[in-house]
């Protein structure tokens, strides 16, 4: 498919997991991608790899200044770079919630706030926000994280109203069991990982982890001109874990 030639897109933690998939769904369509990364290692085919952390404003302004350099505009965003801790309430100290918010939102704002005069000059502009399944549904001891992902949700939602008269839609997708880097990294912290990664799978009514790939194929489709009318709302890929 080619629906996205020409369209420049910009990715943010977009070199593992669900980010570099978006990042090689929407090259493998024809978009120009860059990606934004802490860690710009072996970048996917193709993308351009820019190394910034969304928690420095100034590496974010840095990264998105150079992109517009090159393209002249954005037509696509996407908010990935996201970080977890696993606890109840009474787990962990303020400085862990501290963090959390500061890369799972604040880095979303920072990085809308820097592409937002490319993206004004792009052609029907897209935001895409990765959520996750724990802004609806309760998961034990994902208390902080859950949080962040919901403000997400709400911060697409109040966005959207305030973009779509600029024609720049806003939407975002909340995932399931999602089978990358940072699921294997809390696997592997468990005292028996391949039954705590089988747990995962398990949690799935599908049976099987979501492959990174039907995340980006989800948000492909909100940034697509097919979307051109679905705007504030959050695409659920969770193999049915809302469902039931
Ligand atoms: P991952 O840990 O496998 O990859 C995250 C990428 O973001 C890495 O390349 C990392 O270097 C980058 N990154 C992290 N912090 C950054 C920062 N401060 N600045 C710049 N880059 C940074 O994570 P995964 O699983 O691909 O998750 C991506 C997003 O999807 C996150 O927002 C996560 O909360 C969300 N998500 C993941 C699910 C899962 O089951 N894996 C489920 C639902 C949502």
């Amino acid at each position: 498919m080619t629906d996205f030639a020409g369209r420049v897109a910009v990715v943010t933690g977009g070199n593992a997991g669900i980010g570099r998939a978006v990042a090689e769904v929407l090259r493998a369509r024809g978009a120009v991608v860059h990606v934004l990364d802490r860690d710009v290692e072996g970048p996917a085919e193709g993308v351009t790899a820019w190394r910034a952390d969304v928690t420095d404003q100034s590496e974010v302004d840095a990264a998105l200044a150079g992109i517009g350099d090159r393209e002249g505009r954005v037509d696509v965003l996407v908010n990935n770079a996201g970080v977890s801790f696993v606890g109840t309430v009474e787990d962990g100290g303020l400085d862990e919630w501290q963090r959390l918010y500061d890369v799972n939102v604040l880095g979303y704002v920072r990085t809308i706030r820097a592409a937002l005069p490319l993206l004004r000059r792009g052609s029907d502009a897209a935001i895409v926000n990765v959520s996750s399944c724990t802004a609806a549904s309760g998961l034990r001891s994902r208390v902080a994280y859950s949080a962040t992902k919901g403000a997400i949700q709400s911060m697409t939602r109040a966005m959207a109203a305030d973009l779509v008269a600029e024609r720049i839609r806003v939407n975002a997708v909340e995932p399931g069991t999602v089978d990358t880097p940072f699921m294997t990294a809390l696997a592997e912290a468990a005292p028996d990982p391949a039954a705590r990664r089988a747990q995962f799978e398990a949690r799935q009514p599908t049976g099987r982890m979501v492959d990174p790939r039907e995340v980006g194929e989800a948000v492909a489709y909100l940034a697509s001109p097919w979307a051109h009318s679905t705007v504030g709302t959050v695409l659920t890929v969770d193999g049915g874990m809302a469902a039931l």
